[in-house]
């Protein structure tokens, strides 16, 4: 896909990982649906970035926890945008709780915001681009649905649907619409992580180090752009998917 021009909806966009994809698609000439859910002032400096890069931006607040029907996401848009080809699925939760303690709350959160949005905007995606034009989907999800945490239950739940709901997708979207994921490994430290926890994480990646956030936006790119590319989720863990015990 050539990516000029093209209009893409990034979740989650106002900061860390968010903020990264869209500035790396603004770079890339895209011209922006950025969403955020509470972070207002943090997606407008973000939306300020991508303008000053030349495209145009819009801002789409929601809170994904109670998204019941995503059509309008897609076609309510300026008329100076082209339509929606290129999703993101970024915004996600990463609470803290085991199969043990775990609340059917929580676990309602969790499995609204990380998957059945993710899925309810996929859908609305696709219903919305018109028959002539080529799409992409992008999911991010965390390599630890291989290796599960002990800690994070109902989040690895959720992104282990993710990632089957990716090749679901992906054979059920084709040949129009690629469906493809990011599995990520330590890339930024957890908002409220301490820094021997982060350290501790650091010490399982024999790259020695956390990925940040251009190298997602890279593999974003990428797999954006190469049109021979569906139903595959590629890791970024700095090798720590190689070793033999977790944290
Ligand atoms: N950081 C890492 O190293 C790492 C590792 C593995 C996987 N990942 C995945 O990478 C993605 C981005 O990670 P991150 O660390 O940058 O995330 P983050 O800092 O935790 O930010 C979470 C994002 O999700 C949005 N969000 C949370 N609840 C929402 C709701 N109810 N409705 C709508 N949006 C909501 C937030 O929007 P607002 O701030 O606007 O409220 C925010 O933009 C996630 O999918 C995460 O699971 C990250």
């Amino acid at each position: 896909m050539n990516l000029q021009g093209k209009t893409a909806f990034v979740t989650g966009g106002a900061h860390r990982i968010g903020r990264g994809l869209v500035l790396a698609l603004a770079r890339a000439g895209c011209h922006l649906v950025l969403h955020y859910h509470r972070s207002a002032e943090q997606a407008q400096a973000t939306a300020a970035a991508a303008r000053a890069l030349g495209v145009q931006v819009i801002l789409r607040q929601a809170d994904l926890s109670r998204l019941e029907d995503a059509s309008a996401l897609f076609t309510d848009l300026p008329s100076s945008f082209s339509p929606v080809q290129i999703l993101v699925n970024s915004a996600a939760i990463f609470p803290k709780d085991t199969l043990t303690d775990f609340t059917l709350d929580g676990w309602s959160q969790t499995l609204r915001i990380n998957l059945r949005a993710p899925v309810l905007l996929t859908q609305a995606f696709a219903r919305a681009l018109p028959q002539e034009l080529e799409g992409a989907v992008v999911n991010i999800t965390d390599w630890r649905t291989e290796r599960p945490y002990r800690t994070h239950f109902t989040y690895t739940i959720s992104k282990g649907a993710l990632d089957a709901f990716t090749r679901a997708a992906a054979l059920q979207l084709a040949p129009r619409i690629r469906v493809n994921g990011i599995a990520l490994g330590a890339m930024l430290p957890p908002a409220k992580a301490s820094e021997a926890y982060w350290q501790s994480v650091l010490a399982t990646v024999p790259l020695a180090r956390a990925g940040g956030t251009e190298s997602v936006a890279d593999t974003l790119l990428y797999l954006l752009r190469n049109d021979f590319i569906t139903g595959e989720i590629i890791r970024l863990t700095g090798g720590a998917h190689l070793k033999m015990s977790y944290a």
